[in-house]
């Protein structure tokens, strides 16, 4: 009965992510890989969400508070004017939100400009919507764009572009230059922009979030998506939101409702309170994030890997192999894994060959098998396990690199 199942599904296949954390269960390897933090979460939204359980928050549910503390903070970090009664779609993650997003504004046909590498799941809601995903390059080791190539990459058939920063796998913060461009695009195009700020709280050293949608012409045609996930390291909860001009949040709105109803109501309750959370509670995010950003970086340095670009934001490393290395992404992953008991995730699962201006040939897309991506959203016993691991791992005659 396997032919019955729609092309959509039989073109789906697992994540390689999921799988590697499979691999990684098995062998009981430190992971490294997937993006959630295995340390607790704020005890005083736990207990909230407990409370709202034996209370019996167990219906379906909308929390209006979420979109007037949403609007107020939109109003505050960006100064964006956002109607809370009109203007937010309550999700489960920025997961459904996204996905609502996509199929609010896309036909079969549409264009979607993506950076590339970007985060796995956007590729496969556009292509369920039957959109094109049309990718452009952030060229190593800076992670820069080629202004004329994104401009150039739009066309009469482009939709909307989608824009992730702080950015997952690279941890770019997109600055208030490539920003402006990516808006004359837009607006020359009269197209929309569909951003996922999930780690819009966690960014370093001096390096600011500016949201897309705070630029001149830019927040009648934007569609934030968010969530509480990273930030309250709550991952498991799916909640999220769609921040986005009327006409588009009822669109997300319409289509969330078909999809799940409502995002999960003691959760929503907890949102109330994590969101309420004092300025120390952000400052304390990004400090913690940054000094285990600087311990991965310095171990990951220490046995070879090449650090040409230091996370500006995000929880993740995307570290070079080192230079005598002779393996692929995907081999020495495998090797971390048998040898190390440690799992990351190879570059190559966020990176494209098919880039807008000019398809890659085999030889000019090797940098796309030469990184690796190391989550470091982990507590500090478990970093410091893998330093140890790694560093053993160094030392082994087996893994020798050339
Ligand atoms: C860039 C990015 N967006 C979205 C998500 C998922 O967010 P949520 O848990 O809110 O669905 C992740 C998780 O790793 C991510 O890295």
């Amino acid at each position: 009965m396997e032919e019955k199942l729609s092309s959509v599904a039989k073109n789906f296949t697992p994540s390689p992510i999921q799988e590697l954390s499979h691999l990684a269960q098995r062998c009981n390897a430190i992971n490294l890989a997937e993006g959630f933090p295995d340390f607790p979460a704020p005890l005083q939204i736990k207990d909230v969400a407990v409370s709202a359980i034996n209370s019996d928050f167990n219906q379906y549910r909308h929390v209006q508070g979420i979109c007037d503390h949403l609007a107020a903070a939109m109003k505050k970090m960006h100064d964006l004017d956002v109607n809370p009664l009109t203007d937010i779609a309550i999700c489960c993650g920025q997961t459904e939100a996204f996905a609502a997003a996509i199929f609010a504004v896309i036909d079969t046909g549409d264009e979607v400009v993506l950076f590339d590498p970007s985060y796995e799941t956007y590729e496969g809601c556009i292509t369920m919507a039957g959109g094109v995903p049309v990718y452009v390059a952030l060229d190593p080791p800076q992670w820069t764009f080629c202004p004329g190539k994104l401009l150039k990459s739009f066309t009469g058939r482009t939709k909307a572009i989608v824009l992730n920063s702080p950015h997952n796998p690279t941890g770019k913060v997109f600055s208030k230059e490539e920003l402006e461009v990516i808006a004359e695009a837009c607006c020359r195009w009269d197209c929309l922009a569909i951003t996922d700020e999930v780690y819009e709280h966690i960014t370093f050293n001096d390096k600011k979030h500016i949201s897309l949608a705070s630029l001149p012409g830019m927040q009648k045609r934007t569609i934030i998506t968010s969530s509480l996930s990273k930030t309250f390291s709550v991952t498991g909860w799916r909640i999220g939101w769609a921040i986005a001009p009327a006409f588009a949040a009822s669109a997300i709105r319409n289509i969330h409702v078909k999809i799940t109803d409502s995002a999960p109501a003691p959760f929503q309750e907890a949102a109330l309170t994590a969101l309420t959370s004092p300025p120390e509670y952000f400052e304390g995010l990004k400090k913690e994030y940054e000094f285990k950003r600087d311990f991965i970086a310095k171990v990951l340095t220490s046995i070879g890997f090449q650090i040409h670009f230091k996370p500006q934001g995000s929880i993740f490393l995307f570290a070079e192999l080192p230079k005598d290395c002779l393996l692929s992404d995907v081999e020495y992953v495998k090797e971390l894994i048998k040898e190390a008991g440690v799992v990351a995730v190879p570059g190559c699962g966020f990176f494209h060959k098919k880039l807008s201006m000019e398809p890659l040939s085999e030889a000019s897309c090797n940098y796309q098998k030469r990184y690796v991506r190391f989550a470091f959203c982990k507590s500090i016993a478990t970093l410091a396990a893998a330093a140890q691991k790694l560093s053993d791992l160094k030392n082994a005659t087996r893994y020798e690199h050339s």
